[in-house]
């Protein structure tokens, strides 16, 4: 536990990760908080000693969200010792459908429904609840470009994504008059450890860093959705536009990447 008086609360989750440990490097600075939530541990132990070198307080937390209720319980607890400012919720899974399976594994569906969206969905409710009341706070949701498009070979991702997709929305909308703000952001391919394990290729990989970066600058001007790469904006156009018939064969002749 760290001591002194921050100005500043952030939550990041998933911080273990590729993209969360850039959001906390992004975001580490003297006058604030970090909150870095995870699993793995040591990793979490390394990332912060690197924050704490750039001049943050850090607290560090070994969560597994698949609990949705304990993850609920966990940012009321965080909120209730010190309102937090800005939550940045990472946390995520990658799946595309095991080679030679015609469907993903119905466990693993569940698992991605859980950890991609119930969570999230469920920790960002009940932050948006506590940050009514004090008319202040941003609320950062991780989705992906995955989220536009029926991937055949990644239903559970993409579907996951396009469920937390539709309750960032929602929930920004919802929490406007309300002085919160709420960000989605619906990334391509980041070159993460889940990034590199998606098969085939990736067209215009981000670095995690850059990455971070756009997410501050989209924060601080508070902006609704980030997409990024701009291309895969006007991807997600073209599904929107195309009829069916044509949309079903293009994805259908998505070989799944391998
Ligand atoms: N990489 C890409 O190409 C890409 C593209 C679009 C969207 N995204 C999204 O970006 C976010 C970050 O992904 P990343 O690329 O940084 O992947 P990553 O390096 O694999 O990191 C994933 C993070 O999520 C955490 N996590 C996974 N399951 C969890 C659970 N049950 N409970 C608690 N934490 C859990 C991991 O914790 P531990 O490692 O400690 O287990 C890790 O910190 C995800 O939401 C992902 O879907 C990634």
């Amino acid at each position: 536990m760290n001591t002194g008086s921050p100005k500043k609360r952030i939550l990041i989750t998933g911080a273990s990760g590729g993209l969360g440990g850039a959001l906390a490097r992004q975001y580490a600075a003297p006058g604030v908080m970090l909150a870095l939530w995870g699993r793995d541990l040591a990793r979490l132990t390394a990332l912060a000693e690197v924050c704490r070198a750039r001049g943050a307080c850090v607290d560090v937390r070994s969560l597994d969200i698949s609990d949705v209720a304990g993850a609920v319980l966990a940012v009321e607890a965080e909120d209730a010792a010190g309102p937090i400012d800005l939550a940045l919720l990472a946390a995520g899974l990658g799946d595309v459908r095991a080679e030679g399976d015609k469907v993903e594994d119905p466990a693993l569906v569940a698992k991605l429904g859980i950890v991609n969206f119930a969570a999230p969905a469920a920790m960002a409710a009940a932050l948006a609840k506590r940050m009514v009341e004090r008319k202040s706070g941003s609320i950062v949701l991780i989705g992906s470009a995955a989220a536009f498009h029926a991937l055949p070979f990644a239903a559970a991702y993409s579907g996951s994504k396009a469920g937390l997709a539709r309750f960032a929305e929602a929930l920004r909308l919802g929490m406007r008059e309300h002085g919160v703000t709420v960000t989605l952001v619906s990334p391509g391919f980041i070159d993460t450890a889940a990034g590199r394990q998606v098969p085939g290729p990736k067209p215009l990989m981000l670095k995690p860093d850059d990455v971070a970066a756009r997410i501050a600058a989209a924060v601080a001007s508070g902006k609704g959705h980030l997409i990024l790469p701009w291309p895969f904006a006007a991807l997600r156009l073209f599904d929107r536009i195309l009829p069916r018939f044509l949309r079903d064969r293009l994805l259908l002749s998505l070989a799944p990447p391998r």
